[in-house]
């Protein structure tokens, strides 16, 4: 029997329920996977919730989680590439907050021998993102980057490559975690008022990642930057749209590629979050409470 956090509907993390199950045999192409850790995005909770139905319906009742690690324990006949004993890291739509979990093995990458699974299971999503938009904004060794919500999953991520690209980078984030940013190597600035005044003082900025959104990030890069095309969001609202600041968006076909190189980049120890907290996957519910007040720093990990 298995630990599976099901949905039956859509709603707040009181919808999450935790259900013992016996797995089914695999089909053609599938693997299955020992959960070691799994990822908590605030896209779980934002799924859950229906923000995304209109354009990601999921057939009900479902199961959250986009990310996670784990060992491989059988392999379908038709499947080549993994063997069982395999360390792998999964990336995909839902599925992922299962202690036993059968995956496709079109959504698996192997998980580097010296990147342990807590850190490997937060990669595709935070660390993804993070890559997938300073790509886009091809800044140059030398140029500064202001990174609205330094402290988050994908804010240290992006602090983090960012550095290693020879970037000098401006982090937004409350007092709290100032000292956390500048451990990084950051620049740490309160966000709100004076914000835009603080980011000029320390000579302004070349691009701006927002990783927060909403009227007061999109109004302070719009000060701060003329060249919008140096602009990026995970964030995507209407303010960022109405201003015409591109989301982060990497082709399907990428994926593999981006998780491939943000692995590569953990193991050589560039990509290192923080874990707030380790939390029983069958506390789940917890973890989406924790995640939906906006203020976590690093990661949270689900154990199975
Ligand atoms: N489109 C994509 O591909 C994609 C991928 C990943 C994430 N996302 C989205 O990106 C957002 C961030 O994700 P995440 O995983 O980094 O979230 P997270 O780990 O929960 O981090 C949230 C961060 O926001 C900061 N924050 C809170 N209020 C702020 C404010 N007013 N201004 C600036 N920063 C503020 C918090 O910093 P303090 O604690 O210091 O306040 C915290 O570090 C979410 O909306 C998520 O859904 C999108």
């Amino acid at each position: 029997m298995s630990t599976t956090i099901y949905f039956d509907e859509y709603g707040d993390s009181s919808v999450l329920e935790a259900r013992e199950e016996e797995l089914p045999p695999l089909n053609a192409g599938e693997v299955r996977v020992s959960q070691r850790a799994i990822s908590v995005n605030p896209a779980d909770w934002k799924i859950v919730a229906g923000y995304a139905r209109d354009f990601l319906p999921l057939p009900l009742p479902a199961v959250p989680g986009n990310e996670s690690a784990g060992v491989v324990t059988e392999v379908a006949p038709d499947v080549t590439g993994f063997a069982v004993g395999d360390e792998v890291i999964r990336t995909g739509i839902g599925g992922s907050y299962r202690a036993e979990a059968t995956f496709p093995a079109t959504e698996l990458v192997p998980k580097p021998a010296d990147v342990d699974f807590e850190q490997a299971a937060g990669l595709p999503v935070a660390a993804g993102s993070a890559y997938a938009g300073l790509e886009m904004l091809e800044l140059e060794p030398g140029q500064t980057l202001l990174v609205h919500g330094a402290a988050g999953g994908v804010g240290i991520a992006v602090t983090q490559i960012a550095l290693h690209l020879g970037l000098r980078v401006i982090g937004t984030a409350s007092p709290r975690n100032h000292e956390f940013l500048r451990s990084l190597g950051a620049t740490p600035v309160a966000y709100g008022p004076g914000l835009v005044d603080e980011v000029t003082a320390l000579g302004g900025v070349d691009g701006v990642f927002d990783t927060h959104g909403g009227a007061d990030c999109v109004a302070a890069t719009l000060a701060l930057l003329s060249d919008l095309t140096r602009a990026t969001t995970v964030a995507e609202d209407q303010h960022s749209a109405e201003a015409g600041i591109a989301p982060v968006g990497a082709p399907m076909d990428s994926v593999a590629r981006i998780v491939a190189a943000v692995a590569e980049l953990a193991a050589r120890g560039v990509l290192r979050f923080p874990v707030q907290e380790r939390i029983p996957l069958a506390e789940a519910a917890r973890a989406f409470e924790l995640s939906r007040a906006g203020h976590v720093r690093g990661k949270l990990i689900l154990v199975p």
